[in-house]
This record gives C-alpha cells, sequence and structure tokens, in this order.
C-alpha cells in the first residue's frame, strides 16, 4: 500500500471478546489522511464490531486504537465524537418530525439538544454553512421538506449531512447504499469521494461495484482477523478472498 499522507487512525492488536467468542482478534490496521477505506468481508466477520470499538459503543478486551495521537480505548463515547469521530449506524437516526434544515441545525456543532438548538439565532454562519451542506448531500431544494417524507436514500443523505456539518476527521459508515437505488449509490459514490477529501473515511460495504468506485484501499476481514489488504484488484485476485468471500 502506498503511504503519502499522515496516518490518522492506528489500530494495534485490537481485540474483543463476548464470552470468550473473539468477535475481533488482533486486529491491526491504519488510515491516512485523505484516505478512504472499505472495509468487506463475510456477515459475522466483525466489520460492525470494529467500527463499535473505534467510536466507543463497545470495548476492547485488548489492543489499542490511536486517532491522531489519542488513545481512544478508554474515552467515553461522547469525547470520541468532541475528538473528531463521527458514526454513522445502518438504519438513518434522523429526527422525522422536523424539515431536513432543521436536522442540519441540531447538529451543528454548537446545538445543545433539540430545543436549545432550536431556540438559537440563525446566524448568517450557520445559514452559510447549512445551505453548504445541503448542496454536498444533494438535498438544496428540499431544505423545508420533513424528513420523515424523504426517499430512504435522501434520509442516508441527511444522516451523511448531520454528521460532516460537525467536520469530523474521521468518518465511519456502516452499509450506507444498502437499499438504494442505482441513481442514488451514483450519488452517493460521488459524495463520499467528495467528503473524504482532508478527512479519513471508513465504509463498510457489500456492494463491490460501489467499493470500486469509491475505495481507496480495502480491508478484508473474516473471523475477527484480517485476511487480506491493498488495492481492490489485489484484493479481488486474492485467492483467500475469493473463498470466504467473493466466491459466494
Ligand atoms: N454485543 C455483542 N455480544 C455478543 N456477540 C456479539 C456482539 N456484537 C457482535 N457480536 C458477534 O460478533 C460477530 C461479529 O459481528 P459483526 O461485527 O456485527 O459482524 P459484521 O458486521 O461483519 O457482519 C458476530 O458473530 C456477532 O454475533
Ligand atoms: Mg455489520
Amino acid at each position: 500500500m502506498k503511504h503519502r499522507n499522515e496516518i490518522v487512525l492506528a489500530i494495534e492488536d485490537l481485540t474483543v471478546s463476548f464470552d470468550g467468542f473473539r468477535a475481533v482478534d488482533g486486529l491491526n490496521l491504519y488510515v491516512e489522511r485523505d484516505e478512504l477505506r472499505a472495509v468487506i468481508g463475510p456477515n459475522g466477520a466483525g466489520k460492525t464490531t470494529v467500527l463499535d470499538l473505534i467510536c466507543g459503543k463497545t470495548k476492547a478486551t485488548a489492543g489499542s486504537i490511536q486517532f491522531k495521537g489519542i488513545e481512544l480505548t478508554t474515552m467515553p463515547e461522547h469525547k470520541i465524537v468532541q475528538a473528531g469521530v463521527g458514526r454513522k449506524f445502518q438504519n438513518p437516526s434522523i429526527y422525522e418530525n422536523l424539515t431536513v434544515f432543521e436536522n442540519l441545525e441540531i447538529s451543528y456543532p454548537r446545538g445543545r439538544g433539540v430545543i436549545g438548538s432550536l431556540m438559537f439565532e440563525r446566524t448568517s454562519d450557520v445559514n452559510d454553512r447549512i445551505h453548504e451542506v445541503l448542496e454536498e448531500i444533494f438535498l438544496v431544494d428540499h431544505p423545508n421538506t420533513q424528513a420523515g417524507l424523504l426517499s430512504h436514500g435522501q434520509k442516508q443523505w441527511l444522516e451523511i449531512g448531520m454528521l460532516i456539518i460537525q467536520s469530523p476527521q474521521l468518518l465511519l459508515l456502516d452499509e450506507p447504499v444498502a437499499g438504494m437505488s442505482v441513481s442514488e449509490r451514483e450519488k452517493t459514490a460521488e459524495l463520499l469521494n467528495r467528503i473524504s477529501n482532508g478527512r479519513s473515511v471508513i465504509v463498510i460495504e457489500h456492494d463491490m461495484e460501489f467499493v470500486k468506485r469509491i475505495a481507496d484501499n480495502v480491508t478484508v476481514l473474516h473471523q475477527g482477523k484480517l485476511l487480506a489488504e491493498g488495492s481492490m484488484e489485489s484484493v479481488q485476485g486474492n485467492p483467500k478472498v475469493i473463498e470466504v468471500y467473493l466466491g459466494h
């Protein structure tokens, strides 16, 4: 793998056991700034658990996760968010009863909870930033649409927008194009390629065509361990990867 940029995330010997079962087992993973890393592998490989460990939702049994030199394994979840890590779960968690604009406004870093941030004056700084994000996530024509009325794909974009408005240095996305139409997938690829500039993004994904379009490097997990890593081409041609994953 080419190493050109600073390492933003360094995961070493990371292990988590659930009642003796090692869902993640001695994993090493390094992600650079400006890198979009795809994580693939069969169901149960430990992909989601790795993201849970990075964002502090699950505590490691052993090993370390260093983000810009800060150890995350001993930090509470909200501190990890403050340190600059944004996490998107598989199902969009947006406020369905609020408008698109209001969802972004609530997520703007100075907001403190739903009521507090809605009572804030809409300063032009906040407005400008929200409009920038609306453009980025293809929702510039829908600021006043109730979020619950958006298509599934638009909801996923809105949630990505709610993360990027916080300017995270590391963005973690779990299967962002699941359930999306072909054209929504194409736009999401464009979005992810754009938002990986100036930050690092880790995307778990099963759609290999999609991975090919976005990933700088691909990590393949199997039974909690690193099975292969490198360019999409090298991973696709790897007999071990074909045997446990791509061949099925
Ligand atoms: N909180 C938990 N308690 C017990 N087992 C878990 C927990 N979270 C995940 N697992 C198990 O760890 C394995 C990896 O799960 P997961 O990370 O969700 O896989 P993937 O996202 O690659 O499909 C699975 O066997 C799953 O059942
Ligand atoms: Mg998963």
